[in-house]
């Protein structure tokens, strides 16, 4: 089945056009339908443009509070009946209403629970994998409730610090592994085989 799509982002939105790449080419079955950003400078909007997806800015800025600013992105995303939602750098807080229960995926660009949280994002997270001297990083992805990085595990999978990485380097190699491990994410939604059961997420 090819799903609908939307998108939450705040930032550059290299993972939003990974995604419309994917489903350009038709090897992701799942279609952007809504594209919504928490900030109006945020490029990911006009990439989403660029490509004719609906694409409006939900600034975190207007809102008073949490539930004010969710409400009014998912009154958005339910007018355009999105099966799934994915955030793509995405750095505000939401709530989580029941009718979106493990409808909502993250991706975090290390190994959760580790170096996550609030603040550790994007780059933050690289630069503290280096300065802890970990060995070991990952990219996790996962679905969303409302505390930051922390709802059940879909994928995770492990990358190597290098002696020499700088937090370019490190990010450019967990990146590469995002752009391949979100959409496999997305398929598995796509094609029915994600079964949650409390924390634990089976792959039928
Ligand atoms: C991605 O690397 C993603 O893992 C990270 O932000 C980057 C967004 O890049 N997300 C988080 O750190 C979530 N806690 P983009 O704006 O170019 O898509």
């Amino acid at each position: 089945m090819v799903i609908k799509l939307g998108v939450l982002l705040s930032g550059s939105g290299s993972t939003l056009q990974n995604i419309l790449d994917l489903s350009r080419r038709k090897d992701l079955d799942a279609n952007v339908v809504c594209v919504i950003g928490s900030r109006e400078t945020a490029y990911g909007l006009e990439r989403a443009r660029l490509q004719n997806v609906p694409a409006l800015a939900i600034p975190r800025k207007d809102y008073p509070d949490t539930a004010a600013f969710s409400d009014a992105i998912w009154r958005e995303l339910r007018r355009h009946e999105v099966d799934l939602v994915v955030l793509a750098g995405f750095m505000s807080l939401i709530t989580v209403p029941a009718d979106f229960a493990h409808r909502i995926m993250n991706v975090h660009p290390a190994l959760v629970p580790a170096f996550c949280g609030q603040g550790m994002y994007g780059h933050h997270v690289h630069e503290a994998v280096l300065a802890y001297g970990a060995k070991i990083t990952g990219v996790t992805v996962h679905f969303v409730d409302e505390h930051y990085d922390h709802g059940p595990i879909i994928l995770q999978e492990a990358v190597p610090v290098l002696e020499n990485d700088t937090p370019d380097t490190l990010a450019e190699r967990v990146q590469a592994k995002e752009r391949e491990m979100y959409p496999r994410a997305i398929q598995l939604f796509a094609d029915g085989r994600l079964k949650v059961e409390g924390r634990l997420v089976r792959i039928l």
